[in-house]
């Protein structure tokens, strides 16, 4: 996207935001441009999901206020001292960014952050699409080393999905759930998604990419694009939610809880995932090479998920769980 392009649409949304109506004509004569730029720059932004009505004789007006992210905010509450957080406009994946930085050789505190508002291409664990409209949503990478080596990377993964919950919990008092290995669960229904990426050399440390997307006021249109029961922060609290504390407090959680992992492992997270794993005791299925039926005991002090079959109890380490029909 171009710089103009960019500064436009930022303007026009500095307006919008608040979820009144703007005429054309005014909100050209605010930003010196024509109204057909207006209708071109608010056409792209609905493109990358922004619910954006037009009502012929009363102008724009989004379906809900939105608060933009704003990096001079998330900064100013210093809540994660040294580590950076760069905000974006619209990118590709968050998680991309920071692995293109890393190859590149880009220095960069472990804990520094990027965001975006809207991502083109969201990527979702196993290959899949992680739906990304504009303002709605969080979408967030963490860099981080991993100084255990690839090994822990399982633990680390869920560990994760602890601090999202932990965050879920002290700021809008959710009961969130874990789902192994780390999607997130608050009424039987997925509020947020984890894909750890690693980078470079597999030897002794590595660097790790954490993406974080949570969903905070999904679009109603969201259902065409997502094949799985999910829910949001605007549906679960009835609340207006500010971004940028939320981007701030996942950052500090999620370092909190990574420095926890380093200095200890996985096994002192254990019993936490447990009481928070939303299949425990219920009869599950793993698609591993093959398909693995039995009730889920949780997860042992590396991670790896016991699944009691009635003849023996065994533990894996990779697979997807899904919940046995009418379990
Ligand atoms: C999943 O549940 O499948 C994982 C979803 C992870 C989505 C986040 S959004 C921020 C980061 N950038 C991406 O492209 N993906 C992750």
């Amino acid at each position: 996207m171009s710089k103009t392009s960019l500064l436009y649409q930022r303007q026009l949304l500095q307006y919008l935001a608040d979820g009144n109506f703007y005429s054309g004509q005014w909100l050209a004569e605010q930003l010196g441009i024509s109204r057909t730029a207006v209708a071109n720059y608010l056409k792209e932004l609905k493109q990358h999901g922004l619910e954006i009505f037009s009502v012929k004789g009363r102008g724009y007006k989004l379906a809900y206020a939105i608060q933009l992210l704003d990096a001079n905010k998330i900064n100013s509450l210093q809540l994660a001292a040294g580590a950076q957080i760069l905000v974006q406009h619209i990118t590709d994946s968050t998680n991309s960014q920071l692995l293109q930085r890393l190859q590149a050789g880009h220095k960069m505190l472990p804990g520094s952050v990027i965001v975006a508002e809207a991502q083109s291409a969201g990527r979702g664990r196993r290959g899949r699409s992680w739906y990304s409209p504009f303002g709605a949503n969080l979408y967030f990478s963490c860099y981080w080393r991993l100084e255990q080596g690839v090994p822990a990377a399982m633990g680390l993964s869920l560990v994760v999905g602890l601090a999202v919950c932990r965050l879920l919990q002290s700021q809008y008092q959710l009961e969130a759930k874990v789902k192994w290995p780390n999607d997130i669960y608050v009424n039987d229904k997925k509020i947020a998604g984890i894909l750890v990426e690693l980078s470079g050399q597999a030897d002794a440390g590595c660097d790790v990419v954490i993406g974080i997307g949570l969903n905070i006021g999904m679009p109603d249109q969201s259902r065409q694009h997502i094949d799985q029961p999910y829910t949001d922060l605007r549906t679960e609290t009835l609340q207006q939610v500010d971004r940028n504390s939320l981007v701030a407090e996942l950052q500090r959680q999620l370092i909190c809880a990574l420095q926890e992992f380093a200095a200890a492992g996985f096994a002192p997270f254990a019993s936490e995932f447990n009481q928070r794993d939303v299949f425990m005791n219920r009869k599950v299925s793993l698609m591993a090479k093959s398909s693995i039926i039995g009730i889920c005991r949780g997860v042992d002090t590396q991670g790896g998920i016991i699944i009691d079959s009635g003849k023996s109890t065994d533990v894996y380490y990779g697979g997807e769980l899904s919940l046995r029909s009418g379990e």
